[in-house]
């Protein structure tokens, strides 16, 4: 028998037996936020990478913090509700340090030297603006003194309930609960043009939304046809059903001014759909993933079409899990292209709306590619913001590519709660590499590979406790100028790489069963791949992980933590004994081992190929 390398075994009937690592590494180091602050509810991180700073608020703190190390020289701004509002806030029965604070929601870079910043101000929003300087040397951080303001309408002050908001040409859109009482959810528009809404407790339009994501995303060259998507979770309350939680994407026209009969200084143009994350269950019937935890969206060449990523959990009595879904622009404007969703009165079901639908059609922008001729929406028929006010709805729902979703975990004692996304150029293609958070402080790294037409093979390549307290992670930016991964949670910040290619081990064999597409084997040591280096010496095959092509000729130390498979060689034949290794980390070791014999002879290389004779 032979195994390649010029390795002879005498002919015989021997066993093979291969030790893999199955298990992940442990993995490692998290840089964190060390600083002695008494302060909790890390949540806001604005990344500035043209200054190298990243922008955090929490617990009454907005912190200033070094891309590269975020503990070297923190800018700190301490800007805590004054005691007489703290004492209002207990005395209106809320929690005194849960609730009481002054919770930062909101950091949008507002001009050249500043940002605006929003705070729940324990129950009482505030808004202001703090001064970072033209530039980071300067080390400039401090509130623009009187220039406080009220922040209803664009904070919540409750900081249970999730807020989103985007400031676009000096206007603050913001996905809030404009009250006290909490009850009153609106999507709401306020700056130089007229302040604008959702109308107001309509449950047609918001019940009881939890905000997720905002994003501008256009829709033509024209910019007049710009649309801002707001992604949330809501209650959906169907004729003879419970209620029960579903996922949104809805959307709004920039430049939207609201109605001139009805719908004054309300949208006019607000649309939603239900987005489904998916899988069949083994009686057929369709479990669910309805609480859209988290949205991604991975911009693309186009920027009419960016990819929109969505973690979503589900958590009934029987069934606990999350999953991933991935949603294409074409299909989500597709659905807003299709029919309207129309209910006859409280009593009845809802349906596919088949009467005449009024021109210009609801939901298309002013001054927009179809509408030339109308310059302001409430230029629009009454009869445009009559139906608006009664058909918010879509009737068909977003499915996710390819109908299933891209990740799914069941049966497990985590759930995801974030996700971002990271583009990586590898020898073999690009891939997407996708960052998960989940409940437990931890984040995974995955790739989801094609298998064949139909099936996906994932890989979890690395699994990094960020936070020794197991504690839900809240958000996660990356800065690839940095090639760093930023995550928060209510304990803090901390910041890992997106890359460690040195943990995969010295072995050719090693790097490339990783599988990483940010590493490849460069004849020396298991690095970062770029495409500019010289192919020749690079060695990499994240689709296979396969050291037999990749590896030839390259030696390796072999590895712990092992796992034992057996594999049978029969003489006179000739096999390709495949170690069942594909996963990440996995080592392989080859150990030959003669039938009635106890001892083992280890086999040098990684070569998985035997001839036996
Ligand atoms: C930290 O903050 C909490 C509430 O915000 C307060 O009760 C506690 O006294 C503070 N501790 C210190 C050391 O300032
Ligand atoms: C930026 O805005 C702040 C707050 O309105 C203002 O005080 C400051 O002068 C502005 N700076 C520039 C460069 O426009």
């Amino acid at each position: 028998m032979t195994i390649h390398e010029g390795y002879l075994w005498h002919p015989c009937m021997c066993v093979l037996i291969c030790l893999c690592t199955a298990a992940l590494r442990s993995t490692g180091t998290a840089q964190h936020f060390a600083y002695l602050l008494n302060t909790s509810d890390y949540r806001i991180l604005r990344m500035d990478e043209d200054h190298d700073r990243m922008y955090v608020g929490s617990k009454d703190y907005i912190l200033s913090l070094d891309l590269h190390d975020i503990n070297k020289e923190p800018l700190i701004l301490h800007w805590p509700v004054s005691q007489q509002r703290k004492t209002e806030c207990v005395l209106s029965g809320k929690d005194t340090n849960g609730e009481c604070g002054n919770f930062i929601r909101l950091i949008e870079p507002w001009n050249r030297t500043h940002l605006y910043v929003c705070g729940t101000g324990a129950y009482n929003p505030i808004c202001t603006y703090v001064n970072r300087g033209r530039k980071p040397q300067e080390y400039i951080w401090h509130l623009e003194p009187g220039k406080v303001e009220s922040g209803k309408g664009k904070c919540s002050y409750d900081p249970k309930l999730n807020s989103v908001s985007a400031l676009i040409n000096g206007e603050l859109y913001a996905g809030v609960y404009i009250d006290f009482m909490g009850t009153d959810s609106a999507i709401f528009r306020t700056g130089k043009q007229t302040a604008m809404r959702t109308d107001q407790y309509n449950s047609r339009w918001l019940n009881d939304p939890s905000f997720v994501h905002v994003q501008l995303i256009p829709d033509s060259a024209e910019r007049n046809d710009d649309k801002l998507y707001f992604f949330f979770r809501e209650t959906s309350a169907e004729m003879g059903q419970s209620p029960v939680t579903q996922a949104r994407i809805g959307r709004i026209c920039l430049n939207d001014d609201g109605g001139h009969c009805c719908l004054v200084n309300k949208w006019s143009t607000f649309l939603k759909a239900r987005l489904i994350c998916s899988v069949p269950g083994a009686d057929g019937i369709e479990t669910h993933f309805d609480e859209l935890r988290d949205v991604y969206i991975q911009p693309t060449q186009d920027t009419k079409n960016p990819v929109i990523y969505g973690v979503f959990s589900v958590s009934g009595s029987v069934f606990r899990g999350s999953a991933v879904c991935v949603y294409s622009m074409a299909d989500i404007r597709q659905v807003f292209n299709g029919p309207f969703a129309h209910k006859e009165g409280p009593n009845y079901q809802w349906v596919a709306y088949t009467g005449k639908i009024p021109y210009p059609r609801p939901g298309t922008c002013p001054g927009g590619t179809f509408t030339p001729n109308m310059k302001s929406t409430k230029d629009y028929p009454d009869e445009v913001i009559n139906f608006m006010r009664n058909h918010p709805n879509m009737y068909n729902a977003v499915y996710p590519m390819h109908k299933r979703p891209l990740v799914v975990r069941t049966n497990v004692d985590y759930e995801f709660t974030t996700i971002t996304v990271d583009q990586v150029a590898a020898a073999d293609g690009n891939y997407e590499v996708l960052f998960l958070g989940t409940d437990r402080g931890t984040v995974q790294k995955v790739i989801v590979l094609p298998k064949d037409d139909l099936q996906t093979e994932e890989l979890v390549l690395e699994e990094v406790e960020v936070f020794k307290v197991p504690t839900p992670i809240t958000t996660m930016k990356i800065s690839s100028k940095r090639q760093q991964l930023y995550v928060s949670s209510e304990l803090g910040v901390t910041h890992l790489a997106l890359h460690r290619c040195d943990v995969y081990g010295e072995a050719c064999a090693d790097c490339c069963l990783a599988r990483d597409p940010y590493c490849a084997w460069d004849g020396k040591s298991c690095s970062r791949y770029s495409t500019s280096q010289k192919r020749r010496s690079r060695r990499q095959d994240v689709k296979y992980g396969n050291p037999i092509r990749q590896c030839r000729g390259f030696n390796s130390n072999a590895n712990k933590n092992t796992l034992e498979m057996v594999q049978y060689g029969v003489e006179g034949s000739s096999s390709f004994l495949e170690c069942q290794a594909r996963s990440p980390h996995a080592a392989i070791k080859w150990h030959l081992q003669r039938d009635n014999s106890d001892r083992r002879k280890e086999v040098s290389g990684h070569l998985c190929v035997v001839t036996l004779y």
